[in-house]
C-alpha cells in the first residue's frame, strides 16, 4: 500500500499547540508553523482504525496494560534495533518529559549536579532547575558543519556529576551517536559512577546509513542506565501520552516505580496503549515509506538552501525529523533574527538559543510536512533573505 504524505491537512482549531498557540508564542498568527516536533502527516490508519475501534466499545473505566502491550515493544525493538528486551525490564511513563522529571526526583537529591550537552532538548534543562538540581555543561563541539563530543570536558564534568542525560539520537542537532561515541560516553561514566538517562525517542527515525544503536544493548549488566522510548514522535501520536522506560536493573526500575505509583499516573489511557501496541505490530512498511519521504524533504530542503539561500548552513542529519541551521554568516544578534524570521519570513521555528547559549545564531526546522508546504516556507525565507542581501 502507498501511503499519502503529500496530503495537505487542516490542524487549525483542533488545538493543536503547534498552530493554535502561534499568536502566544510568536506574538502573530500568521507564521508558517515549522516548530513543534510532531508530524503535519495523518496518523496512520491502521492505528486510527484501532483507537476507534475501542473508542465503539462504550464503556472507557479504569485500564491495565496487556501482555500484547509489552510483546509489541519487545518485537519492535527486535525487528527495529536488533535487541533483545525483557518483559520485566519495561515500566510505564505519560510522557518522556515527565518521565525524565521523575527520575531526576528519584535518582537525585537538590543541589545535585546533572550532565547536559548543548545545544540540547530545552526541557532537560528545566527537568534541572525546576527541581533545584544544577546544570553541567558539556557543550558539544561544532566543526566542519558537524558536531562531536569534548570528551576531556566530559570527563571533567562527569567526576562532578550525578546523573548524564543523554539524547540520542541528538535534538536538535541530528546526531546519531556512533559505538565508538556511546562506549566512549559509557567508559566515562562508568570510572566516575555517573548514572545515564538516555532518551532515545527519536531512535526510530534514522535517515542516514547507521542503524540505532540502544545505548543499552551495549552493556552487558547495566547498573544505571534508563532508557526512555516513546511510539509518539515516529508515528505521530504525542497527544496520546504514552510511553515508556526500559531499566534492566531491578533496583532501579523498583526506586522509580515507587514515585510513578506514588504520583498515581501509572493507568496511563486507553487510546495510548491501543495505539502503541498496533503501531509496533503493524508499523513497519508505514514507517519505511515515512522515511524516504522524509529523506526526500531533506534533499529538497539541503538543495534549496544550497541554491537559493546559501547563507545558510544545515547541519546534516543522521536522524529525526528537526534539522538545525546555521545563520550565523547573517551576522545578526540572536534576538533580531528570531524577529526577521517571524515577522519578514513570517515562518515559526524554533530559536535556537532556547536549547542553551550553545544555540546561538542557529534555528530548528521541522521538515515533518508535505514538500510543497516546505517549499512554501523555504520561499518565505529566501524572499526575507534577499531584502536583507
Ligand atoms: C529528545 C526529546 N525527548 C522527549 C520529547 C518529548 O517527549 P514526550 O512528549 O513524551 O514528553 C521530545 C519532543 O520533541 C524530544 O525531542
Amino acid at each position: 500500500m502507498k501511503y499519502d504524505f503529500d496530503k495537505h491537512i487542516d490542524r487549525e482549531n483542533t488545538n493543536s499547540v503547534k498552530y493554535d498557540i502561534r499568536e502566544e508564542y510568536f506574538g502573530k498568527k500568521d507564521v508558517l508553523p515549522l516548530w513543534v516536533a510532531d508530524m503535519d502527516f495523518e496518523t496512520p490508519e491502521f492505528i486510527r482504525e484501532a483507537v476507534i475501534k475501542r473508542a465503539k466499545h462504550p464503556i472507557y473505566g479504569y485500564t491495565l496494560r496487556g501482555d500484547s502491550f509489552y510483546s509489541s515493544i519487545i518485537d519492535w525493538m527486535r525487528k527495529r534495533h536488533d535487541w533483545k528486551v525483557e518483559k520485566d525490564w519495561i515500566s510505564f511513563a505519560p510522557g518522556i518529559v515527565p518521565a525524565i522529571n521523575m527520575a531526576v526526583l528519584s535518582f537525585t537529591k537538590p543541589g545535585e549536579k546533572i550532565l547536559i550537552q548543548p545545544p540540547v532538548y530545552h526541557p532537560f534543562f528545566y527537568a534541572i532547575k525546576d527541581h533545584k538540581r544544577e546544570i553541567l555543561e558539556n557543550n558539544l563541539v561544532y566543526e566542519k558543519g558537524k558536531y562531536t563530543i569534548d570528551y576531556k570536558d566530559f570527563e571533567e564534568k562527569a567526576k562532578e556529576a550525578k546523573v548524564f542525560i543523554l539524547c540520542h539520537p541528538h535534538n536538535p542537532v541530528g546526531r546519531l551517536w556512533n559505538k565508538e561515541e556511546l562506549t566512549q560516553l559509557l567508559k566515562i561514566c562508568r570510572r566516575h559512577e555517573v548514572m545515564i538517562f538516555s532518551d532515545e525517542i527519536h531512535s526510530d527515525l534514522i535517515l542516514g546509513e547507521n542503524p540505532h544503536i540502544p545505548l543499552l544493548s551495549l552493556e552487558e549488566e547495566p547498573t544505571n542506565i534508563i532508557s526512555f522510548y516513546a511510539p509518539s514522535k515516529t508515528f505521530n501520536l504525542a497527544g496520546l501520552s504514552t510511553s515508556f522506560l526500559i531499566i534492566p536493573n531491578k533496583k532501579i526500575k523498583i526506586i522509580y516505580e515507587e514515585l510513578l505509583n506514588s504520583l498515581h499516573v501509572n493507568m496511563g489511557n486507553i487510546f495510548g496503549a491501543v495505539a502503541l501496541e498496533k503501531a509496533y505490530e503493524e508499523g513497519e512498511e508505514w514507517l519505511e515509506q515515512l522515511l524516504d519521504y522524509l529523506k526526500s524533504n531533506l534533499k529538497f530542503l539541503k538543495d534549496f538552501i544550497e541554491k537559493n539561500i546559501p547563507e545558510i548552513k544545515v547541519i546534516n542529519p543522521e536522524a529525526t525529523y528537526l534539522v538545525w541551521l546555521d545563520f550565523n554568516q547573517l551576522n545578526i544578534c540572536d534576538e533580531d533574527l528570531r524577529k526577521f524570521i517571524i515577522e519578514k519570513a513570517e515562518i515559526g521555528l524554533n530559536d535556537g538559543p532556547g536549547f542553551g547559549k550553545a544555540g546561538s545564531g542557529f534555528q530548528r526546522i521541522n521538515i515533518a510536512l508535505p514538500q510543497l508546504i516546505l517549499e512554501q516556507a523555504l520561499k518565505k525565507l529566501e524572499k526575507a533573505i534577499k531584502t536583507i542581501r
